[in-house]
């Protein structure tokens, strides 16, 4: 049986294989990587959790193919600036919104610009939709910045779209308003729709302050806007499968019509996700504010083994969940970090998995509960010392 050209070799990279082996060795591991909130130790109001996903309303199927309209309610009011549930679409993920999204603005062949270093999974979404990703590099000067001239130089006449996410994930990078600017003047400029990923937008933690908090400040964008997010970063509930699509701009009531079309295609969103989604954003204030505390109590520990250390240093975190450490590089991120897997039991992401440039970057998940975060530094601070 011949398979799709479009998927990938499904083996897994070397740091996956030896992971793999040490936790079959029964090995344990210091994971510093790990973005699944519900098993980084946050206390879940679960009996609430629980009865809204119990709502009686889910033993009738009525399916509405831009997602319930009570939970499309509940959702523009947790965005606020004027959005309505009728600027809305329900899916089942933000991978979902961006398949659906790349099927509606494009021909299979047509490219789309994705930031870089950015969320791995670009590439494979827009390639499974018969897409290319042409990825866009970002660079760091004092903070991150958008290269809107490479940008720019990157649209070619199948260029329908571009990809960006506020704040960057694993940069934290959170667009500024003068890059929002210059950014949608080009997309309106040069015929392209603009796909925001704001899934961590909740967490900004060391704000420049001409940030972007939001695309949805902008109502009259001049070009299309497409905002993503979901509940598994807005109320720490990735189990749920809840993610939405807000449309803003020229042409935001045609594009809902014709997302609808997809969306009635496969119908993926579940009725408890719809039924439970105003109780659980009810909840979702107190979820991210423990994910807020956890955030700011591991930079103050990361800061504090940093202070002194003439081997390592981060990068200002604007926002998210990750933190970038940077560290000399005497050989390969990915060698080191399987060295010190191997050897110290330390799990830490290469920058190169982020596709950040060169070598000299390791990536950390400020999720990790605290004390195994100044465990897994302190191996990895030895690990460094010559
Ligand atoms: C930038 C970005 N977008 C989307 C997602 C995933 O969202 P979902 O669980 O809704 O597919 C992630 C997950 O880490 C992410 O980093």
């Amino acid at each position: 049986m011949r398979l799709s050209s479009r998927l990938p070799g499904l083996e897994p990279n070397a740091l996956s294989a030896s992971l793999a082996k040490l936790r079959a060795e029964g090995r344990e591991i210091l994971d510093l990587t790990g973005s699944n909130p519900t098993t980084c130790g946050f206390t879940y109001p679960e009996a609430e959790i629980l009865a809204s996903l119990a709502d009686p309303t889910v033993l009738a199927y009525d399916p509405d193919a831009r997602g319930s309209a009570t939970a499309r309610a509940a959702i523009a009011a947790h965005h606020g600036h004027s959005l309505q549930a009728d600027d809305l679409l329900l899916t089942a993920s933000t991978s979902e919104a961006y398949g659906l999204l790349f099927k509606l603005l494009a021909d299979s062949g047509d490219e789309v610009l994705v930031p870089s270093p950015s969320y791995p999974l670009f590439e494979w979404l827009a390639r499974l939709e018969g897409l290319v990703a042409r990825p866009v590099q970002s660079y760091f000067h004092d903070r991150w910045h958008l290269d809107l001239g490479a940008l720019e130089a990157t649209v070619t006449d199948r260029t329908r779209a571009v990809v960006v996410v506020n704040p960057n994930n694993p940069t934290g990078h959170f667009l500024s308003q003068p890059e929002w600017a210059a950014l949608t003047g080009l997309c309106a400029r040069r015929g392209l729709a603009l796909l925001v990923d704001e899934v961590f937008a909740d967490y900004a933690l060391e704000p420049p302050p001409n940030r972007l908090a939001t695309a949805l400040a902008d109502l009259t964008p001049p070009c299309p806007v497409f905002v993503l997010s979901g509940l598994s970063k807005v109320a720490i509930l990735p189990q749920v499968k809840l993610g939405w699509i807000a449309a803003r701009g020229p042409g935001a009531a045609a594009s809902l019509e014709a997302l609808a079309f997809l969306a009635d295609q496969y119908l993926s969103v579940s009725a408890s996700a719809q039924a439970a989604a105003p109780a659980l954003l009810a909840l979702a204030p107190a979820l991210r504010e423990q994910v807020r505390t956890r955030l700011r109590t591991n930079l103050a520990i990361l800061d504090s083994l940093l202070m002194g250390q003439a081997h390592l240093s981060r990068l200002p975190v604007e926002g998210g969940w990750s933190v970038l450490l940077r560290r000399p590089a005497v050989d390969g991120d990915q060698a080191f970090a399987q060295r010190l897997l191997e050897f110290s039991g330390v799990l830490v992401h290469p920058g190169s998995f982020f596709d950040l440039p060169g070598d000299g970057h390791l990536v950390l998940s400020l999720l990790t509960p605290p004390t195994r975060f100044e465990q897994g530094l302190a191996a990895l601070l030895a690990a460094l010392r010559p």
